[in-house]
Formats: structure tokens, C-alpha cells, sequence
């Protein structure tokens, strides 16, 4: 059965456009998983640009569904984990210009350091996905390092213009998520992912963890946390009775 994760990133973005206190993230989730969230996602990024330190300590406190930290794998953010223990860390490559996450993480490139990030959350009890283009190198990687999950990056199919290149981006997801099986490891999607196309992601049998931002706060803002992640857990819902 495949669930829903928020990432609620975003909320805290409109508390620092103005440096101040609220709207508070911990509130959000609380939102969210009163509509039924299966998890809650945030990024500490390294320049704290909208999650800070003090927002993933109440989380891990507050969240009682799974919480999803998402993050680099700099030493310092790294050391927070192990502090933290989420209940599942998602990998990602970081890089201080984006807007958001770009790419996925280099798991064939940097294997050796996936490897002893993942036996350092395995020590701590936490599990370990890594965001990845849906490429076979890229899973193999990643199972060799240890993962427990991938996350495969939706990203090239949400931006996907024609029926074609949608078609092509949807393979592609179905490819990596035979091969994420095949190899034992627990399949995820997200990025890009709206209202409008979840649907044929959704659809795909075997992804189990949708992890779904901007549209959701985004809907947020005029409807309420609330009944926007309900709408999403419908949609998805459809095909995941
Ligand atoms: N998954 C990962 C690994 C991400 O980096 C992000 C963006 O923070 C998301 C999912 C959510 O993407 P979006 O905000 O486009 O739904």
C-alpha cells in the first residue's frame, strides 16, 4: 500500500520570509497527520534556510507517524541524526544555489561515503533511503551500500511536456522500481508531484512512500493543511485501497 509523506519544508519558508515565529511547522504536522499522513518529511538544509535545528527536535518529539528527515550527508548535519534518531533518513545531494533539491544523489560517486553514513544510522536504529534517478547503476549503488529504500526522483517526469516524454518518464520509474525490488530494497517516489499528476505515479504498483511538498502547502494556503493533505491521500488512495 502506498502512503503519503508532507513534506512541510515550505511552511517554514513563509515563517523566515519574515524571520518570525510563526507559521510553526510542528502545527503543520500536526495537520497532517490528523488528515492521515503516514509521515512527515523536512530538509535540514545546511544554511537553515526554512527548517532549523529546533523545529527537527520538536518533530522527532511531537510527530508520533514516521518522520522523514531529509538531508545532506555533511558531517554536521550527519551528527544531528545520529543525535535526532528520525525514523528514516532520505539522502540528498546539496548544493547552496538551488531553489530545491537538484538531481539525484551520486550514489556510484560517492558509495563509499553512502556506505558508512548508512552503517552509522543502522547503528542508531534509523533507516536509510537515498533520493536517486531511476538509473540502474544508481540502484545497484545504492543497495550496495546498504539502503533499506530508494527514493526514485519524479522530477523528469513532472516536467515531462508531451504524452511521449510522460510515457518515457513513467517507464523509466517502473524500470527502477523493478530493479529497487529485485535488489531488497523498499521503493519511494517523489518530487515535482501535484494534484495533477500523481495520478499515473500512483498507479504504479510497488512504490510505497509518496513524498509530496510544494503542491500540498501550496493548496495549503487557500483550503488548510488539513483538508489539502486529505485531498492528496485520496488520490492516491484510489489506487492503494
Ligand atoms: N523528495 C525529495 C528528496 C525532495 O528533495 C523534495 C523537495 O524537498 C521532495 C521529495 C518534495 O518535492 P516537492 O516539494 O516538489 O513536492
Amino acid at each position: 500500500m502506498a502512503v503519503l509523506n508532507v513534506n512541510i519544508d515550505h511552511v517554514a519558508t513563509i515563517r523566515q520570509a519574515r524571520l518570525a515565529d510563526e507559521p510553526d511547522p510542528v502545527w503543520a504536522a500536526v495537520e497532517c497527520e490528523l488528515a492521515g499522513a503516514n509521515g512527515i518529511t523536512v530538509h535540514l538544509r545546511q544554511d537553515r534556510r526554512h527548517i532549523n535545528d529546533r523545529d527537527v527536535r520538536v518533530l522527532k518529539e511531537t510527530v508520533a507517524c514516521k518522520f522523514n528527515l531529509e538531508m545532506s550527508m555533511a558531517e554536521p548535519i550527519v551528527k544531528i541524526a545520529e543525535q535526532i534518531r528520525p525514523d528514516q533518513v532520505t539522502l540528498v545531494p546539496e548544493n547552496r544555489a538551488e531553489l530545491t533539491t537538484e538531481g539525484g544523489l551520486d550514489c556510484v560517486r560517492h558509495q563509499q561515503r553512502l556506505a558508512q553514513v548508512v552503517k552509522r544510522m543502522h547503528k542508531k536504529g534509523i533507516l536509510v533511503s537515498a533520493f536517486i534517478v531511476p538509473a540502474s547503476e544508481q540502484i545497484v549503488a545504492s543497495a550496495e551500500a546498504g539502503c533499506d529504500a530508494v527514493e526514485l526522483h519524479t522530477g523528469m517526469y513532472a516536467n515531462a511536456r508531451t504524452q511521449k516524454a510522460v510515457a518515457r518518464r513513467l517507464a523509466e520509474l517502473v524500470a527502477g522500481r523493478d530493479i529497487g525490488l529485485e535488489r531488497k530494497l523498499v521503493v519511494h517516489a517523489g518530487h515535482g508531484l501535484t494534484y495533477r499528476n500523481i495520478d499515473p505515479v500512483a498507479a504504479v504498483e510497488g512504490l510505497c512512500e509518496f513524498n509530496i511538498g510544494h503542491s500540498i502547502v501550496a493548496r495549503a494556503v487557500l483550503v488548510g493543511m488539513r483538508p489539502a493533505t486529505r485531498e492528496m491521500i485520496e488520490l492516491i488512495g484510489k489506487h492503494h485501497a
